[in-house]
C-alpha cells in the first residue's frame, strides 16, 4: 500500500498539446493492455509473442512486457515475496498505461498471482478510459508442471527454490476474466483468434 500512495509533493500534472485521441488517429488504432495471467509455464509468454507477430503483420503497434525480461531491467531490483510481486505488478500496471497512452497495444504476460495486484492494474487503466482486457491462460497445476519449460517446478518441488507459485506460494485464479484460454485444450492458432476477437469487440482494431 505504501507503494502506492504520493510521496512528492508540489508536483504538477503538466498537459502536453498533442492527445491520446490524436496520437490513436495517427497510429490508426486504440491502444489496449491485453494482461496474460496464469502459472509459470501456463503459455502466456507463448500466445504474447503469437498474437504480436499477427498483430504486426497486419500493421499494428504492438509491445509485449515480460515477467523474465522485465525482471532483468527495470524490475531487476525485485524477488518474488509478496510485496516485491505487488509493486512488480504495481510498475508494469503504469507501464502499460504508459504505452497504452502512447497509442500501442500492449501484451503483458506476467503471473500476476494476486487479485488485488491486477484489480488495481484494471482500475489504472479503467479511471484513465482505457482497454484493459484479462485474459485467464487456465492450465491445471499437474499440466504447468508436466511442461516445466525451465525445470523450476522440479527444482521447487527440490525445495531448491522457495515461494514458487503454485507449489508453496498461492496463485489466485481472476473471478471474471474478459477471456480465459485453457491452453492444454487450444491450438496456438485459437488462441491467437480468440485474443483477436476480444481486441476487436473492444473497437480495438478495424472490423
Ligand atoms: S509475478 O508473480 O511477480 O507476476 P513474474 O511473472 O514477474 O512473477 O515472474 C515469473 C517468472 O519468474 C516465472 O515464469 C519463472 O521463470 C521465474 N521465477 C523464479 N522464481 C519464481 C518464483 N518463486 N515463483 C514464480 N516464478 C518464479
Amino acid at each position: 500500500m505504501e507503494n502506492t500512495t504520493q510521496k512528492a509533493t508540489n508536483v504538477t500534472w503538466h498537459d502536453g498539446e498533442v492527445s491520446r485521441l490524436e496520437r490513436q488517429t495517427l497510429l490508426g488504432q486504440l491502444g489496449a493492455t491485453v494482461w496474460f495471467t496464469g502459472l509459470s509455464g501456463a503459455g502466456k509468454s507463448t500466445i504474447a509473442v503469437a498474437v504480436e507477430k499477427e498483430l504486426h503483420k497486419r500493421g499494428h503497434l504492438v509491445y509485449r512486457l515480460d515477467g523474465d525480461n522485465i525482471r532483468m531491467g527495470i524490475n531487476r531490483n525485485l524477488g518474488f515475496s509478496a510485496e516485491d510481486r505487488t509493486e512488480n505488478i504495481r510498475r508494469i500496471g503504469e507501464i502499460a498505461k504508459l504505452f497504452v497512452d502512447a497509442g500501442l497495444i500492449v501484451l503483458s504476460s506476467f503471473i500476476s498471482p494476486y487479485r488485488s495486484d491486477r484489480q488495481l492494474v484494471r482500475k489504472l487503466h479503467e479511471d484513465a478510459g482505457m482497454n484493459f482486457i484479462e485474459c485467464f491462460v487456465d492450465v491445471p497445476l499437474a499440466e504447468a508442471e508436466l511442461r516445466d519449460p525451465k525445470g523450476l517446478y522440479k527444482k521447487a518441488r527440490a525445495g531448491e527454490i522457495r515461494n514458487f507459485t503454485g507449489i508453496d506460494d498461492p496463485y489466485e485464479a481472476p473471478e471474471s476474466p474478459e477471456l480465459v484460454l485453457p491452453s492444454h485444450q487450444l491450438s496456438l492458432e485459437e488462441e491467437v483468434d480468440a485474443v483477436l476477437k476480444k481486441l476487436a469487440q473492444c473497437g480495438c482494431l478495424p472490423e
